[in-house]
């Protein structure tokens, strides 16, 4: 076995400059919001995690079952020597790709990409362990800003795993630019596998983002704790209720923060002062939910072409491999 590799993109001081803007930027807007990447510190991971367990929330035992069903397909039609995954958490799911694309006896190189150290540590440790064949070669980075500085492919081509839905967090501004950036730091035949959200009853989506046990709420407050600890802030945590609610003309989840009473907040570190009013509403994340021709058309503008798609029984999630095309098809 190699011993693991780290390349931090991200240094803790990257990390408290982007906080500090993004603090200062999101709660002077109107109305306030918080960029998602902050929910995920060391116990915003673990959080996480509990949530993918919960019996509301569908996406990742659904995207499992699906993988698991079309894993070998994926793999019969990826002869590559690298599998990058971009947010990858605990990198559980994975093993199914790791799984197959050893069976193949291409795989050489595995390679997480995560804002979250602590989650990328752990699961690069393990996928070692167990994989004892393969380099792995961990980045702690931001899919929005540090693709360009993936491992490069040399000889081999390189499979991007996008799991859990996690494109769903990006609006679609971003998620034109992420896709265009990806493509544009990929080689023409190299592959996508993205994960993402179809649109199904708001009865079913709506509970997976509003727990019965409150974990997901708990997720959600998990980020006034982290511009506690990070800024000095003086958030009372237990004054804000979790919701999360269906938008039909975004098509997405909207996660919001909601201030109980009135209050007025200090971030020291930023010298502001925020005032909330009472039942003000803060968005922490949105997780958008796709139809088919959307997501087909949006792949197809960056330049991913020869799209095979999977879906699961009932519709809900949907598996894409795509491959990067010589050019960009439309601007
Ligand atoms: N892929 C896993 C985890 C999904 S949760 C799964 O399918 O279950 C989203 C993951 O993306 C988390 O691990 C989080 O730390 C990471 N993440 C969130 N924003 C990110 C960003 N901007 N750049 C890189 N990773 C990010
Ligand atoms: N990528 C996950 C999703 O969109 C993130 C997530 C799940 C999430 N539950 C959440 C984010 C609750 C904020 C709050 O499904």
């Amino acid at each position: 076995m190699t011993a693991p590799v780290l390349d931090v993109y991200l240094s803790e001081a990257d990390a408290a400059h982007a906080l500090r803007h993004d603090v200062r930027v999101g709660l002077s807007a109107d109305p306030k919001w918080l960029p998602p990447r902050w929910l995920y510190d060391a116990r915003g991971s673990e959080l996480f995690e509990r949530i993918t367990t919960l019996p509301e929330y569908y996406p990742t035992r659904t995207e499992r079952a699906l993988l698991r069903q079309v894993v070998a397909q994926i793999a019969a039609r990826a002869a590559v020597d690298t599998l990058v995954e971009l947010g990858s958490g605990s990198s559980e799911k994975t093993r199914l790709l790791l799984d197959a694309l050893t069976a193949t006896g291409s795989l050489r190189r595995f390679v997480p990409l995560d804002v979250s150290e602590s989650a990328l540590r752990a699961a690069m440790t393990a996928v070692a362990r167990e994989y004892p064949h393969l380099v792995v070669h961990g980045v702690v980075g931001d899919f929005t800003e540090h693709l360009e500085l993936l491992p490069a492919g040399g000889s081999g081509r390189r499979l991007v795993a996008f799991l859990g839905g996690t494109i769903g967090n990006l609006v679609p501004d971003e998620r034109a630019a992420f896709f265009a950036t990806l493509h544009a730091a990929l080689d023409p035949g190299e592959l996508l596998l993205l994960g993402a959200g179809l649109i199904t009853d708001p009865a079913i989506m709506i509970p997976a983002y509003d727990d019965a046990a409150g974990v997901t709420a708990e997720f959600n407050r998990n980020v006034l704790h982290v511009l506690n600890r990070e800024l000095g802030a003086d958030f009372d945590v237990t004054a804000f209720d979790h919701i999360a609610l269906w938008d039909a003309t975004q098509e997405w989840i909207e996660m919001r923060l909601r201030a109980r009473r009135a209050m007025t907040v200090h971030v020291p570190a930023i010298g502001m002062r925020v005032q909330f009013a009472e039942g003000e509403q803060m968005r922490t994340e949105v997780s958008a939910k796709f139809r088919r021709a959307g997501l087909r058309a949006e792949l197809l503008a960056a330049g991913f072409t020869d799209q095979l798609w999977w879906t699961d029984p009932d519709d809900r999630f949907a598996l894409v491999l795509a491959t990067v095309s010589l050019r960009k098809i439309a601007s």
